[in-house]
């Protein structure tokens, strides 16, 4: 399983959300390039489920944010998804770049970054998705690199259940009563609570649980000392060249 946890004392670990969505077009491989370019140690990611059940990296369970084109992502074969231009909507500079599939940025990640696989379902809910992540990571020998998460907290137990050697995180906004229970609960290995909503104290009472806490979004290095302070694991953020004098 891969290491979720720092040393005492030790900075946290810069994650690259979606790639290095501040200097490029989100969850496309220029935005996975540039993070990793930028110092990120982890890059994270979001899946769906393509119509003929293929894993695309896209954030929205729409096209239409992120490319040139509409419709759901559930509706489209991955052949109908692949025309789209996923870079153009952010810079000229961009234009071209398609919407990678999971297969694609693992094989791109495989021996040189871990990854932060975010499973999207919901409010579009993809039955199987979790066995479909699992059955990549394994065909890329992925499983020890990787820490899967989502705010569907089912979704995180089913990939717990199915292969407990792979590292999973809860996903939250706000503040818990009891996140240590909602993370036994979902068996999962760490939190990823939203960063407004968290405090040394949480963080304190995950550590002591045995879980990693893993915060985002977070731009602003001072913010980023803050929590580093707090002894937070490692921190998602748009802009990992920013957050380098401090992770
Ligand atoms: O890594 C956590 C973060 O990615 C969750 O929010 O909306 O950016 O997928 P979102
Ligand atoms: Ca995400």
């Amino acid at each position: 399983m891969i290491e979720l946890r720092r040393a005492e004392g030790a900075k946290p670990l810069i994650i690259g959300h979606r790639g290095a969505m501040g200097h490029a077009p989100e969850n496309t491989m220029a935005s996975f390039e540039r993070g990793l370019a930028l110092g990120a140690d982890l890059i994270e990611l979001d899946v769906h489920l393509s119509a003929d059940g293929h894993l695309v990296v896209i954030h929205d369970p729409t096209v239409d944010r992120t490319t040139d084109g509409r419709g759901y992502v559930r509706d489209m074969t991955l052949a109908q998804l692949k025309e789209l231009d996923a870079g153009s909507w952010y810079g000229p500079e961009f234009a071209g770049q398609r919407i990678p599939t999971l297969p694609e940025v693992l094989e791109w990640a495989r021996g040189r970054v871990g990854l932060v696989v975010e499973i999207k379902n919901g409010p579009v809910f993809y039955p199987g998705i979790e066995e479909r992540v699992i059955e990549a990571l394994e065909a890329y020998g992925m499983e020890d690199e990787v820490v899967v998460i989502s705010f569907d907290h089912r979704c995180v137990r089913r990939v717990k259940e199915l292969r407990p050697r792979i590292a999973a995180g809860i996903l939250y906004v706000g503040r818990l009563a009891d996140p240590v229970a909602v993370a036994r609960a979902a068996m999962a290995d760490a939190l990823h609570p939203n960063a407004n909503y968290l405090t040394a104290e949480d963080v304190r009472e995950a550590h002591r649980a045995g879980l990693a806490v893993s915060t985002w979004v977070v731009n602003d290095p001072s913010w980023a000392q803050e929590l580093a302070g707090m002894g937070v694991d490692s921190i998602g953020t748009n802009y990992p060249d920013r957050l380098r004098s401090v992770c």
